[in-house]
């Protein structure tokens, strides 16, 4: 286990940049707390940690939504073909193409794609260098030897269509993989699993 993935300084951080975005959404002035606190029983359930749902099945290819699970913000993208094709580009260029750190995804998703299903990629909208949003940038530019991608914009840490990190850049690991499952093809549950793919 990675020592600092959980630590106080980190999880602070994760409550800060989401605290900053759901203030957004609730006018500015209001704070976080009191918005959770405001919330029925199931939602409030759901904010401190039961498993979320996510419609995907009118996700275009190319399509990005974002949710909250434990305050976490996750990012769930329905990859194209074009962006599929292009995982392989930069392997070179990445420094754990192969997900061998084991804490920044489930087993199941430790593989080329990072994920369940190949068009599905399911991580964590936090920074690994210190817990910023990255923001997607999916233009296809080949005389950057960008095939798409997360660019965080704290410290210009850059990242593929799976998430994986690129060399020569703060952020030290992937974004990270929550557990989660497909409870049928338009249905993926974030944060529970079944321990397999
Ligand atoms: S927080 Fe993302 S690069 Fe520093």
């Amino acid at each position: 286990m990675n020592d600092d993935v959980d630590s106080p300084d980190r999880k602070r951080r994760h409550f800060l940049t989401v605290a900053t975005a759901v203030t957004g959404l609730v006018g500015a002035g209001a704070a976080a707390v009191p918005f959770l606190a405001s919330l029925q029983p199931s939602a409030r359930a759901k904010a401190l940690g039961a498993p979320v749902e996510v419609a995907i099945g009118s996700l275009e290819p190319g399509e990005l939504v974002r949710v909250l699970w434990r305050g976490r913000l996750i990012f769930v993208l329905r990859r194209s073909d074009t962006m599929l094709s292009h995982l392989a580009d930069n392997l070179v260029n990445l420094r754990d193409p192969n997900s061998e750190v084991l804490e920044q995804q489930p087993a199941y998703a430790a593989n080329e794609h990072r994920s369940v299903k190949p068009e599905f990629l399911v991580i964590e909208g936090s920074c690994t260098h210190l817990g910023c949003a990255p923001l997607e940038d999916f233009e296809l530019r080949p005389s950057e030897n960008w095939g798409g991608g997360f660019f965080c914009p704290c410290h210009g840490s850059r990242f593929d269509l799976a998430g994986r990190v690129f060399k020569g850049v703060p952020a030290p690991t992937n974004l990270r993989v929550p557990p989660y499952r497909f409870v049928n093809d338009d249905l993926i549950l974030i944060g529970q699993d079944t321990g397999a793919a």
